[in-house]
């Protein structure tokens, strides 16, 4: 959305939802771009829910300093049913107004994205969105920022699994996040060299999983590797490890759920660098007018797209070939 440019003088940053590694370096780059343009910078912490709570701040570039290396958010976060409400919202846009707020720049996944867009349509606040979630499940953009760090760090935890079941002769179930989204599972599970992998985009039967465990078997696999996405049809990895036990025990078989380690960590390269040109892109679109958009990355283009359409469709993520190769790498 591109209106009548309005003069911003100061812009708000905050983080919402789960946080991801990188977001410290979307809003390092977001802060700087700002001031390197003779805007001012409020942060806002916890999110919408430090809007409604008036735990707003002043920024500065020393504000910023030494965090493009950290996990993890300084302008903290959080999951605010608050906001939810009309009441909340109006509490939170007269805290931006009394602060001399008069656009946001937003970090975070689909639950920031929905509350940008009905609080930029009730305010007419310009508010651009930076995908900045583990679970790589947002529209608009071929990554989000904290994805590939995510998957860095799971497969650290494969490999260290694998050396274990591989001295025991065991069969893992490994649980990864990513909420409805199997890109962790999948991209982790193919670069960790899993056996199985199960999606929530594709239904595997415990029947059908428990047949490729007992062909791996027959191949006189000595230990093997499934990984779950948590978000999984069949249940968690405990509730698939129960089942295919109950039918297929030819191996001691042990459950790891990795849990939040994977949303914490130094950010990779590549995220530092995904991050560093989103925060800079959202603050030099909101200087050229754009009011309601997200930032995202198709192939190696920085790119905008409306709000309104980010959320409007749901495009899938997963790489179908990569589907397919996962089944004939785990021959
Ligand atoms: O959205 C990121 C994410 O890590 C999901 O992968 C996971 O299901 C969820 O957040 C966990 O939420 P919380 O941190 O509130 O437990």
């Amino acid at each position: 959305m591109t209106n009548q440019v309005k003069e911003i003088n100061r812009i708000g940053i905050f983080t919402s939802g789960g946080d991801a590694p990188g977001m410290n370096a979307a809003i390092r780059a977001a802060v700087r771009t700002a001031l390197y343009n003779g805007k001012k910078v409020t942060g806002i912490y916890h999110g919408y829910q430090g809007m409604i709570e008036n735990t707003m701040f002043e920024m500065n570039s020393r504000s910023v300093s030494s965090i493009i290396q950290k996990g993890g958010t300084i302008l903290k976060t959080a999951r605010c049913m608050e906001f939810r409400t009309p009441e909340g919202r109006k509490t939170a846009y007269e805290n931006l107004v009394n602060a001399g707020v008069d656009a946001l720049v937003a970090i975070g996944g689909d639950g920031t994205f929905t509350g940008a867009e009905v609080f930029s349509k009730e305010y007419d606040i310009p508010v651009m969105c930076i995908p900045g979630t583990i679970d790589n499940d947002l529209n608009g953009t071929d990554l989000t920022i904290g994805y590939d760090t995510a998957n860095n760090t799971v497969i650290d935890a494969i490999d260290k699994i694998r050396d274990t079941a591989a001295s025991h002769n065991r069969l893992f179930f490994i649980e990864v996040m990513g909420r409805d989204s199997g890109c962790i599972a999948l991209n982790a599970g193919v670069a960790g060299g899993a056996e199985a992998i199960l999606l929530p985009e594709k239904e595997t039967a415990i029947d059908e999983l428990i047949d490729m465990l007992e062909h791996a078997a027959d191949r006189n696999k000595s230990s093997m590797i499934v990984i779950v996405a948590e978000g999984d049809k069949n249940g968690g990895a405990k509730d698939v490890a129960r089942r295919v036990n109950e039918k297929f025990d030819y191996y001691d078989t042990k459950v790891s759920i990795l849990g939040h380690l994977q949303r914490g960590g130094a950010p990779s390269s590549a995220d530092r660098v995904l991050a560093t040109r989103m925060g800079y892109a959202a603050v030099n679109e909101l200087l050229k007018g754009n009011t309601r958009a997200t930032i995202g990355i198709r192939g190696s283009e920085i790119v905008t797209t409306p709000l309104e359409e980010a959320l409007s469709k749901k495009e899938l993520k997963l790489n179908e070939d990569l589907v397919e190769i996962a089944k004939i790498m785990a021959l």
